[in-house]
């Protein structure tokens, strides 16, 4: 048991309760944040006398030597130490002696917990913002390269208009657009730097903030000790970002699963991707999608619990705040490997666009573009509306679709009806004609395509 206070105990720790207490086994993830952090407080406290130039440079040497040995393997980060930073510091005082005692001068471990999160969740915002980077080329690929494969939109899961395969897949590149936003927004929140706000009233040592919060990349130090201690709101908006792309992954895995089903048939998922059954040979399941969306709950549970635990806290510093690790550290890494895991299957799932197409063309998708039709020979909509319907009714009665019937049926119903109905409503027209801005069109497409490409670009 080794830990950074007991001058004033009169007894040993009790074991179970050091066991409790401790959170090494967890929070050693973030030793790296932990020595960079050392080092410019360090680095501080040597330029503004408080430690003298040799001291310091023993300590920054120390802690580089600690970093590559645990980099490299020589040095273990064992359970015998409270958490990451009693490791730290007391590994540097076993290798540099004295000085490394000093290290700890005007900080306290609220402080440094602080900064050692910040700059966890910094980094790990950053990479994740990396992998959404990945997923949107692999979808704006596929984009590319399916403007003319037709499909259908789906309302309540029904079939209601025709779109093509790069409009749809361009709804989930908005979304995770956003998602990279969104993470960006975070980080410029963040970005300010706790260290110096001690344990929760600052310091009496002349401490040069503004220095350390320049050397670890931070726009500026905090502006009050105490919420600087006691705040884990980027934790909670990191957690909620994380929350969404997992939402949207979710959904997006969801269609997957539908459009990979028997039924539909859309996709056929690669065999790298999938699984099959114990019992049932002919099976070849999509478990990626479906573990996707189940670990979805796992990453909304992370959220929910770093809330729950933040409702109740006084102010400044309370340990119930070192519950946000495990949680965070686990959906980091879920979301990550989820993200990383869903490229991989949607950049290789084949798209059977023959079936797709001749889906788009049943079920009436068109019906929309008859009344249009109607309306542009001088029928007011209401009306237009009400006449296909009646159409719709007449195909369903016969088995067949708008563009089979005859044209002297659709002139029992309307006399506006000509030859060229079925040029309208055929599946070409319906996607070709959709040319508003954020529309299936091709020319309203290849522009979204453009800003989505210049987008990536920068
Ligand atoms: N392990 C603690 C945490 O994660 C570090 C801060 C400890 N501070 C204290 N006053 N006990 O929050």
């Amino acid at each position: 048991m080794a830990q950074l206070w007991g001058g004033r105990f009169t007894k040993e720790t009790d074991r179970l309760v050091y066991n409790f207490n401790a959170s090494v086994t967890f929070d050693r993830k973030m030793y790296r944040q932990d020595i960079i952090g050392s080092k410019a407080h360090a680095a501080m406290l040597g330029k503004q006398g408080v430690l003298t130039q040799e001291e310091t440079q023993a300590i920054l040497e120390g802690l580089d030597g600690i970093l590559e040995d645990v980099e490299n393997g020589k040095l273990q980060i064992t359970s015998e130490y409270e958490d990451i930073h009693s490791f730290v510091e007391a590994v540097l005082t076993q290798r540099i002696g004295d000085a490394g005692k000093k290290l700890h001068t005007g900080r306290s471990r609220n402080d440094q917990v602080a900064l050692d999160m910040k700059l966890y969740v910094r980094d790990e915002l950053d990479e994740t913002e990396d992998l959404l980077k990945e997923l949107l080329k692999s979808l704006l690929q596929i984009m590319e390269e399916n403007t003319d494969t037709y499909m259908p939109g789906f309302t309540h899961l029904q079939k209601a208009q025709p779109v093509t395969l790069a409009h749809h897949i361009g709804a989930y590149f908005e979304m995770f657009r956003r998602d990279r936003e969104r993470l960006a927004d975070v980080r410029k929140r963040l970005n300010l730097c706790p260290l110096g706000s001690g344990a929760l009233a600052g310091t009496t040592y002349p401490l040069d903030r503004d220095f350390t919060a320049r050397c670890l990349g931070f726009d500026g130090p905090t502006r009050n000790s105490m919420d600087s201690v006691s705040d884990r709101d980027y934790v909670i908006e990191f957690l909620s970002a994380l929350s969404t792309i997992m939402m949207h992954l979710s959904r997006f895995c969801e269609e997957i699963i539908i459009w990979n089903s028997n039924e539909y048939r859309f996709v056929e998922i690669d065999d790298a991707y999938s699984t099959g059954s114990s019992i049932m040979p002919q099976k070849k399941n999509p478990d990626i999608a479906e573990l996707i969306r189940g670990k979805t709950g796992r990453v909304y549970g992370a959220l929910m619990s770093i809330l729950t635990t933040m409702k109740g806290i006084p102010l400044a510093y309370d340990k119930d705040m070192q519950e946000d690790k495990e949680l965070t550290f686990d959906a980091i890494d879920t979301v990550k490997g989820c993200i990383a895991l869903f490229r991989g299957m949607v950049s290789t799932m084949t798209f059977r666009k023959d079936v797709m197409e001749q889906s788009a063309g049943r079920g009436f998708t068109n019906a929309t573009d008859a009344a249009d039709y109607l309306v542009r020979h001088g029928v007011p909509f209401r009306d237009a509306h009400c006449i296909v319907g009646q159409l719709v009714l007449v195909c369903l009665e016969k088995g067949i679709s708008m563009d089979e019937l005859p044209l002297d049926e659709y002139k029992k119903i309307s006399p506006a009806f000509e030859e060229d109905v079925y040029e309208a409503i055929s599946l070409k027209t319906c996607v070709e004609k959709r040319n508003t801005f954020g529309a299936p069109g091709p020319e309203a497409m290849e522009k979204v395509i453009g800003e989505c490409r210049a987008y990536l670009e920068v």
